[in-house]
């Protein structure tokens, strides 16, 4: 399995003929020069939350590929009514796919949707744990720190995802704890640098990490799982 970084929040994962996307915001990502047109044949895309930087360019990327959108129900729904392809669970729920078995988790969090200059109910904000052939990448979408973070450590998680930039998530220093109550085999911060109020530094989180490995992914890097 391989894992790409596209900064923020964006992840591609690939497996065989599986080529999921993860909150694919491209489009306004500072963090970023990957672009939806230099994108191939995307058969799934994951969405944490309504947020824009989270949603990101997945409408337009959905328009071109058909793939399954794979989020929590209210974003289902509003995905569903534009005539996108889409599976809603809620957070605690899990779904065997073709491709490996995904489980909803949860964040401290927003998730409107924004649309104009509205806001559209998003339901609520959560996170990925994604399982394919025996490995599992946690997501853990926007989030603050939480006890329930301590229940992930049964799932053996090999790579978490874990936001770090502060003001709207985990800070570095929270971030450290959810690495202790997480235990992963591998952590990669994400969430970091695309905004001014979350201009942090990545490696300042990996010299407080103890006892496990952190990969900071500059965007466009790939890596093998
Ligand atoms: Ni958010
Ligand atoms: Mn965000």
């Amino acid at each position: 399995m391989k894992l790409t970084y596209f900064g923020h929040s964006a992840f591609l994962i690939q497996s065989e003929n599986f080529n999921g996307l993860i909150d694919p915001f491209l489009t306004g990502n500072s963090h970023t020069t990957i672009t939806p047109e230099d994108l191939e044949s995307i058969t799934h895309i994951f969405i944490t939350h309504g947020h824009g930087d989270h949603i990101g360019d997945a409408m337009a990327i959905a328009k071109k590929f058909n793939p399954l959108i794979i989020c929590n129900y209210e974003i289902s729904n509003y995905l569903s009514q534009k005539g996108f392809k889409t599976h809603p669970l809620q957070i605690g729920g899990k779904r065997k796919f073709d491709f490996g078995v995904v489980k909803m988790t949860p964040a401290l969090h927003g998730s409107g949707i924004e649309e104009g200059d509205k806001i559209i109910e998003g339901g609520l904000a959560g996170g990925f744990i994604i399982e394919i052939k025996g490995k599992k990448i946690y997501h853990a979408g926007d989030t603050g720190l939480s006890m329930e973070m301590k229940l992930l450590e049964r799932e053996k998680i090999d790579i978490a995802l874990l936001p770090i930039g502060g003001n709207f998530t985990m800070d570095i220093e929270d971030a450290v704890l959810a690495v202790d109550f997480i235990k992963p085999k591998k952590v990669i911060p994400i969430h970091y640098k695309t905004f001014e109020v979350i201009n942090v530094e990545p490696e300042e989180f990996k010299k407080r990490v103890e006892n496990v490995e952190v990969e900071i992914l500059p965007p466009g890097r790939t890596i093998e799982v």
